[in-house]
């Protein structure tokens, strides 16, 4: 026999600017808040051990306090569509010295945390966008660094130069 369903009233209220979108995420993935934080603070325990990645975080961020949270906040925004995030990730990234090896070697950081920490559904729905975001951040890298070489600018069919 399965457990009777919580009583909404016990359950901690969900912090949405789309209250509704939020609670058929958290329940078609089985995310929650919690789990979230939980798999930034996992991941980047991780990041901060890794020789290829810590050194490229070292030099950018003297305080993890803040950074952890702007980053739950992200995940939250991404994952649940909460709208807790206000940041702008492509400046922050933009002159970074990185390459696709080291964009592979934190998603596979990424894909290894996320299966310990959230179901099944859950891990796949915050790796598909984490792999679609290190797609789009890498491009932006690339393009950045082709333009400051004074090559010319990359085109893609449907945007103007
Ligand atoms: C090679 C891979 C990556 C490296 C080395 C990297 C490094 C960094 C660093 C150093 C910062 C802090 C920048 C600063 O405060 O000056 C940062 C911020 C951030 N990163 Fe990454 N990152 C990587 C991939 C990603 C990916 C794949 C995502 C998203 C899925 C992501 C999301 C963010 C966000 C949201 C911020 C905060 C931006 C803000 O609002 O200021 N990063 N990253």
């Amino acid at each position: 026999m399965s457990d009777p369903l919580p009583d909404p009233a016990t359950l901690p209220p969900i912090r949405s600017a789309r209250p509704a979108q939020t609670a058929a995420l958290m329940a078609e993935t089985g995310l929650t808040e919690a789990m979230l934080s939980e798999l930034v603070h996992s991941f980047y325990a991780r990041v901060r051990a890794d020789p290829m990645l810590a050194p490229v975080f070292d030099a950018r961020i003297r305080d993890w306090g803040p950074h952890l949270e702007q980053m739950v906040e992200f995940w939250s925004s991404v994952a649940l569509m909460t709208g807790r995030y206000h940041g702008a990730p492509m400046p922050a990234h933009i002159d970074l010295p990185v390459t696709w090896e080291h964009f592979g070697r934190w998603l596979s950081l990424f894909r290894a945390t996320a299966h310990e920490v959230c179901p099944p559904e859950g891990a796949a729905h915050v790796i598909e966008r984490a792999e679609r975001i290190a797609r789009a951040l890498h491009m932006a890298i690339e393009d950045h660094a082709g333009n400051a070489r004074g090559a010319a600018p990359v085109l893609r069919p449907g945007h103007a130069p």
